[in-house]
C-alpha cells in the first residue's frame, strides 16, 4: 500500500546529510538500494541522485508498526524516513561520502513498492545494453548513469552562462521545418493541411542562425536538437544535440578566441581539467600529412612520414605501381613492437584492409639491427636503411608502409596508428588534448555523383588568397572552416560564411545549381542577403559527443537520457512505429507493400 506525503517535507538529499548534522532530526526520501535485517535491527542504504545513506530500523525508536513496515522493505521501494543524525556505529565506510553517519529511524513511510528489477541497479552494468535501454527508466537510477546526465545538465548551464556573459541571445529556431543542406538524409513529416506536402526536421539551424544575422541579432545561440538520417556509430545518433552559435562582423580568430574561453569555462567547472589556451591549430593539410586524419589524435606520435621519394626507383612494384598512378607510399613507426607475435601484424593488416588498403608491408628491426620484413627482398641495403632512417626506426621498431592513391593511405595508415595506439593502451581518457584543425578544401569531389559538393555546406567562405583557382582548380581552393578535435574526436565544427552575393553565386556554380536550383532550395536566405547582410560566421558543437568524453564513456548512448541503437529505434517506446490507418488517410499517405520498394 502506497502512502502520501501528506504532512511531509524533505530536508535534505541523501548526501547532504554530513556529521555536521549529528543530533538533528532530518527527512529523507528515496529508494532502498539494499537492506539488511539483522534480528531486532534493520539496516537500510537509502539512494537517491546524489548518493546513499545509511538508516537503521530498531523497534525502540520507530515503534511497532515502524517496524514491520522496515521488515516489509525490498530493494527499489521508495520510501519516506524521519530520524536522528548519529555518528556512524559500525566502522566508518570510507567508498561512502556519508560514511561516517547513519540516520536512527523513527517514522517511516512506505510511498511506493516495486517489482524485482530485470537487472541489479549498480555502478559499472554487466547487463546487456538490449535489456537496459528495453528499461531505460531503471537503467537512470544507476550512478553512472546519472552522473553522466547531471554532468550534461551542468554543462548546458556553463554554456547558457558564459555565452550570455558574452552577449549571445538564446532563440529557438523551427523544428518543422524545410529541408537545410548539410549533407545527410532528412527525416521528413508529412502535412495533413497541405497532402503530399513536408516538413523536414532540421539537420541543424544552420539557415536559420544566419537569418538571424541578417536580422540584426548580431549573437545568437542555441541547444538545439538536430536530426540527420544516416547509419549509426559508437558517436552518432539520429537525434542529436549541438550547441549552436553564429557571431555578426567577426572572422576566423574572433570564433576560436570566444569558443576557447568558452571550452574553458566548461571543462574546470565541470570537470576540473585545465585547458591552456591558445589550444593548437593545424591546417587540414599538415593533419592530413603527419596524422592521416582530418581529426588527428594527439594524446600519442606514430606520426606518418612520406617515403615516397626513397622507394620511387625501388624493385618492389607494389610501390613504385603505386607512385607511377600518381599515389604515395607512407610510413608509421609503431615504436619497440618488433617483437609482435606474426599472427597480430596479420590482423593489422586484416584491419587495413577494411579501410580500403590491397596490402600492408612491414618491417621489424632485429636487436642485432638487421630487419625482418615482407618485402626486403625487392629493395637494395640503401634503399631499406633509409627508409628505416625516414621513420627514425632503432632495434626493436616495427614499421608499417601503405602504397595507394594519397586519399587510401591516409585512410589506412590513420586508423591504424589508432588502432595500434588502442592495442597498446596508449589512449589515457584523462587527458585531454585539443586541436583546431583549420583550411579545409572548400570542396570535395564526390565519385558517384560526378561533381564538387561542399565539405561543410554551401554558404562556407573560400579563402580570400584561393579565390582565383575557383574555375580552374576548385579542388584545390581553401575554406574558411575549422573543427575542433579532442582526442580524435570532431566535437565541433564552423566557418566564416559567404555573404557576398557574386561569391556565392560563383559557390553555387561550381557545385552544378543553376540559378533556379539555388532559388528553390535556399531563395529565403539569398532574398535575405538582398537586404543588408552582415559578415558572420559560427560554429556548432555536438553536445553528446562532448559530454561523452567528459565523462570518459565510449558511447554517445550513455550520455543520453533516451537514446537510439544501431536501427535507430527506441527500445523502451518501440518507436518508429506502425499508425493507424485513420491517421495515414488523414494525410493522403499509402503504405507500399515491402516487395514493390
Ligand atoms: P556539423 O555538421 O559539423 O556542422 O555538426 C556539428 C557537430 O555536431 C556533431 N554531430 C553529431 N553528433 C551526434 N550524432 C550525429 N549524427 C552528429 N552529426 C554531427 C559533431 C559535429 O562536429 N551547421 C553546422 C555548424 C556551423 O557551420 O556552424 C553543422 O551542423 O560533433
Ligand atoms: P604481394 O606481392 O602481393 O605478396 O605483396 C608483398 C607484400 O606487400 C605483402 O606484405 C603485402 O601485404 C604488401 N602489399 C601489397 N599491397 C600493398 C600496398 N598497397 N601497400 C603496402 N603494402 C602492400
Amino acid at each position: 500500500m502506497a502512502e502520501s506525503m501528506k504532512g511531509l517535507r524533505r530536508t535534505h538529499r541523501c548526501t547532504e546529510v554530513s556529521n555536521k548534522n549529528i543530533g538533528e532530526t532530518v527527512t529523507v526520501m528515496g529508494w532502498v538500494q539494499k537492506s539488511r535485517n539483522k534480528g531486532g535491527i534493520i539496516f537500510v542504504d537509502l539512494r537517491d541522485r546524489s548518493g546513499l545513506l545509511q538508516i537503521i530500523f530498531e523497534e525502540g525508536d520507530v515503534g511497532g508498526e515502524g517496524f514491520a513496515k522496515a521488515e516489509h522493505l525490498r530493494s527499489e521501494f521508495v520510501i519516506a524516513v524521519v530520524g536522528r543524525v548519529e555518528a556512524r556505529s559500525g566502522a566508518v565506510n570510507e567508498n561512502l561520502i556519508t560514511g561516517d553517519i547513519e540516520v536512527r529511524a523513527t517514522g517511516i513511510r512506505i510511498l511506493s513498492e516495486a517489482e524485482v528489477p530485470p537487472f541489479p541497479i549498480e555502478e559499472d552494468s554487466k547487463t546487456k545494453e538490449e535489456l537496459r535501454l528495453k528499461y531505460r527508466f531503471l537503467d537512470l537510477r544507476r550512478p553512472d548513469l546519472q552522473r553522466n546526465i547531471m554532468l550534461r545538465s551542468k554543462v548546458a548551464n556553463l554554456t547558457r552562462q558564459f555565452l550570455t556573459e558574452e552577449g549571445f541571445l538564446e532563440i529557438e529556431t523551427p523544428m518543422l521545418t524545410k529541408s537545410t543542406p548539410e549533407g545527410a538524409r532528412d527525416y521528413l513529416v508529412p502535412s495533413r493541411i497541405h497532402p503530399g506536402s513536408f516538413y523536414a526536421l532540421p539537420q541543424s539551424p544552420q539557415l536559420f542562425k544566419q537569418l538571424l544575422m541578417c536580422s540584426g541579432y548580431d549573437r545568437y545561440f542555441q541547444i538545439a536538437k538536430c536530426f540527420r538520417d544516416e547509419d549509426l556509430r559508437a558517436d552518432r545518433q539520429p537525434e542529436f544535440t549541438q550547441i549552436d552559435m553564429e557571431l555578426s562582423f567577426v572572422d576566423v580568430d574572433d570564433v576560436i578566441d570566444v569558443n576557447e574561453r568558452l571550452l574553458k569555462k566548461m571543462f574546470k567547472e565541470s570537470i576540473g581539467v585545465d585547458i591552456e589556451l591558445p589550444i593548437q591549430r593545424m591546417t587540414w593539410a599538415e593533419a592530413m600529412d603527419r596524422f592521416g586524419s582530418d581529426k588527428p589524435d594527439l594524446r600519442f606520435g606514430m606520426e606518418l612520414r612520406n617515403v615516397s621519394d626513397i622507394v620511387k626507383n625501388c624493385g618492389f612494384g607494389v610501390f613504385t605501381g603505386a607512385l607511377e598512378k600518381g599515389g604515395s607510399v607512407r610510413g608509421i613507426n609503431a615504436n619497440g613492437q618488433a617483437g609482435m607475435p606474426r599472427k597480430k601484424i596479420d590482423a593489422l593488416v586484416a584491419y587495413a584492409k577494411d579501410f580500403g588498403a590491397k596490402g600492408l608491408a612491414y618491417l621489424s628491426i632485429n636487436e642485432d639491427g638487421s630487419y625482418k620484413s615482407s618485402f626486403a627482398k625487392f629493395m637494395t641495403e640503401e634503399e631499406l636503411s633509409a627508409l628505416v632512417k625516414a621513420l627514425d626506426g632503432k632495434p626493436g621498431d616495427l614499421l608499417f608502409f601503405a602504397a595507394d592513391e594519397d586519399e587510401v593511405v591516409f585512410t589506412v595508415l590513420g586508423n591504424l596508428r589508432l588502432e595500434i595506439a588502442r592495442n597498446l593502451g596508449l589512449l589515457n581518457k584523462e587527458d585531454y588534448k585539443f586541436l583546431w584543425v583549420t583550411e579545409f578544401p572548400l570542396l570535395e569531389y564526390s565519385k558517384e555523383e560526378g561533381r564538387y559538393k561542399a565539405m561543410h555546406h554551401p554558404f562556407t567562405m573560400p579563402m580570400e588568397e584561393d579565390l582565383d583557382m575557383i574555375d580552374t582548380q576548385p579542388g584545390k581552393v581553401r575554406a574558411k572552416a575549422y573543427d575542433i578535435v579532442l582526442n580524435g574526436t570532431e566535437i565541433g565544427g564552423g566557418s566564416v560564411r559567404i555573404h557576398q552575393t557574386d561569391i556565392q553565386e560563383k559557390m553555387f556554380e561550381v557545385l552544378g545549381f543553376t540559378k533556379e536550383d539555388a532559388h528553390e532550395r535556399f531563395g529565403f536566405l539569398l532574398d535575405a542577403f538582398e537586404y543588408g547582410v552582415p559578415p558572420h560566421a559560427g560554429l556548432a558543437y555536438g553536445l553528446d559527443r562532448l559530454i561523452m568524453l567528459m565523462a570518459k564513456e565510449d558511447s554517445i548512448r550513455d550520455v543520453i537520457a533516451f537514446p537510439k541503437v544501431k536501427d535507430a529505434s527506441c527500445l523502451l517506446t518501440d518507436a518508429p512505429n506502425i499508425v493507424d490507418e485513420k491517421q495515414l488517410k488523414e494525410l493522403g499517405i499509402e503504405i507500399m507493400p515491402e516487395a514493390d520498394k
